[in-house]
């Protein structure tokens, strides 16, 4: 049986990721906008991502008979600036996520839930992953920084991000 506290915790985590993918596909927008198509993809494939955590809590939370209740989304900005600008209001965003799944990790302690201890560890050890990944991307762009052609190559090369 899972408690109040860890049923309302799992289900603003799905809100969370739900609110992720929302997010990344404006970015995409913008990057499609700005003639950035790999980088648009990349980020598109970032929001399949996203989608996929807020099922992965959803259905943790339905195989154990637990209610998601799903809220208003915000909307999402249109323009986040050059691509490195993009790509740092991701790392941010990601940093924040890393600190949503802390505190989900902290109720699943308290609650002495132990299923979604196992659950939310999957979750730490991917927004390792994630606030990495960011962080290379950012590197290569800054190192990169106001020369266009080096752009376009490294726009390319995120369009190659499988699924
Ligand atoms: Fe599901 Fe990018 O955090």
């Amino acid at each position: 049986m899972i408690s109040k506290n860890m049923e309302k915790a799992i289900s603003d985590q799905v809100n969370k990721e739900l609110a992720s993918a929302y997010l990344y596909v404006a970015m995409s927008a913008h990057l499609e906008a700005r003639e950035y198509p790999g980088a648009a993809k990349w980020v598109r494939q970032q929001a399949k991502e996203e989608v996929g955590h807020a099922m992965k809590l959803a259905e943790h939370a339905f195989d154990r008979g637990s209610r998601v209740v799903l809220e208003a989304m915000e909307k999402p900005p249109v323009d986040f600036g050059s691509l490195e600008q993009t790509f740092k209001a991701i790392l941010e965003h990601e940093k924040k996520v890393t600190a949503a799944i802390h505190k989900l990790y902290e109720t699943a302690l308290n609650e002495k839930d132990y299923a979604a201890q196992v659950l939310v560890q999957w979750f730490i050890s991917e927004q390792v992953e994630e606030e990495k990944t960011a962080q290379e991307i950012i590197r290569q762009l800054e190192a990169a920084e106001g020369r266009e052609h080096l752009l376009l190559m490294i726009d390319h090369r995120l369009g190659e991000r499988g699924d």
